[in-house]
């Protein structure tokens, strides 16, 4: 079996480095990356850290409007996909080069398999939303990570096809956790154990205006703390262009490798984000998360108690890394650590035109709910 795997920007490259070693003990996999994301701290760095093969092809489509940079992504994955007439390609999550594997291999009358279907945020002007949305209802099988994703699609109408498999990043969370134990990144930063804020922001609706980012930075320069905040290339450009500095004790840094990062939200006081990953790898370490978002595709961490959607709300921003300590239960919400088994099984297992499997998978590890 040849399965074209399709990733493009850093939270793609993590999801790959906990799927790509266990496909490949059982298909060809060949690796293409769409060049959306570049710089070393966005990119070779995961190559680096993780168990991440090599990508086979690069296609340096880079950065660009919404529109040039997902045209060109489909024009150059075109003749590829093509070429290698792959029985799967396999897309992750909800960025333009996701959109664009799908809409070429669709086009091509190639099997699309969405890992990571049935997120929604339900706002339909999000760039995002727009990619998963289109991306799952071309695709023959989506894999989802809880069971909120395969509610969101059977809203939709969409049952077939459809798999509860359990979370990736949860997976490589699990694995890469006990290697980070060692790891002082937040000393060798002379920053104290619990007592530091580790902020991350990057979404099109915080680094659209001034005003925003400078409402963020002023409930982040309320904290007690100090507020560590490894800036995204999109934020760092943004806050360049709209002339916003970051006030004291707010300390910008570099974009961070996955151990770093990792290490470094264990051991956070409290996580602010508007990442997906984050607001996840938050609820799995224990460590409470505010959101800089109305709304979140991951709303059973809010549920849970241990993330607040707090918007761009400065006061919010500033109760929140104050005082507040969660005490709900966290219970095993991304599965039980072997996605990208059942991923691997599901692809495997033969298909009927509609996507169904024909042969019974085989059960998950414990009954939490999965598949
Ligand atoms: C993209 C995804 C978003 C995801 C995020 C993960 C889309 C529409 N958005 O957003 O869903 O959460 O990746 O990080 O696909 N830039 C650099 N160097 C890089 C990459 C980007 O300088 O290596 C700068 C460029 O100015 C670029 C901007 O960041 O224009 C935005 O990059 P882009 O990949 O278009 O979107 P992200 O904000 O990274
Ligand atoms: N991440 C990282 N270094 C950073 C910021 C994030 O390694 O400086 C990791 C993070 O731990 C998670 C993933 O990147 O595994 C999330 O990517 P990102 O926030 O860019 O995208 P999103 O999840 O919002 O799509």
């Amino acid at each position: 079996m040849i399965v074209a795997t399709i990733v493009g920007a850093r939270p793609q490259l993590v999801k790959a480095a906990a799927l790509s070693p266990v496909l490949r003990r059982r298909a060809t996999e060949i690796l293409i990356h769409t060049g959306q994301h570049y710089d070393f701290e966005m990119s070779q760095v995961f190559f680096e850290q993780l168990p991440l093969p090599a990508a086979d092809h690069h296609l340096g489509v880079g950065s660009g409007t919404q529109g040039a940079q997902t045209g060109t992504m489909l024009q150059r994955l075109e003749p590829i996909l093509e070429e290698l007439n792959p029985d799967w390609v396999l897309v992750y999550g909800d960025t333009n080069s996701t959109l664009a594997g799908a809409l070429a291999a669709a086009k091509l009358a190639l099997r699309v398999v969405h890992v990571e279907a049935g997120m929604r945020s339900f706002v339909p002007t999000m760039p995002e939303e727009i990619n998963r949305v289109v991306t799952d209802h071309v695709s023959a099988l989506r894999l989802c990570s809880t069971a909120t994703a395969v509610a969101n699609l059977a809203r939709e109408g969409i049952a077939e096809g459809v798999h509860q498999v359990g979370d990736l990043m949860a997976e490589l969370l699990a694995a890469e956790l006990p290697r980070t134990m060692s790891r002082r990144a937040a000393e060798s930063l002379g920053l104290e154990r619990r007592h530091y804020v580790l902020a991350t922001m990057h979404r099109a609706a915080n680094t659209a205006s001034g005003e925003v980012l400078e409402r963020i930075l002023a409930g982040l320069a309320r904290s007690p703390y100090p507020v560590l905040l490894p800036l995204h290339p999109r934020t760092r450009a943004a806050m360049q262009r709209f002339g916003v500095s970051a006030p004291a004790p707010i300390r910008i840094i570099e974009p961070l490798g996955y151990r770093e990062m990792l290490a470094l939200e264990r051991d956070a006081r409290v996580i602010v984000t508007d990442s997906g990953g984050v607001q996840k790898e938050a609820y799995l370490l224990g460590v409470p998360c505010l959101t800089l978002r109305a709304e979140t595709e991951w709303p059973e961490t809010v549920d849970a108690g241990w993330n607040r959607l707090v918007g761009s709300q400065p006061d919010a921003i500033a109760a929140g890394v104050r005082g507040w300590q969660p005490t709900g239960e966290r219970r095993p919400l991304f599965g039980t650590g072997s996605a990208a088994q059942r991923i691997v099984e599901v692809l495997l297992a033969p298909q009927s035109e509609d996507g169904e499997t024909q042969a019974p998978l085989p059960r998950a590890k414990s009954g939490t709910g999965e598949g």
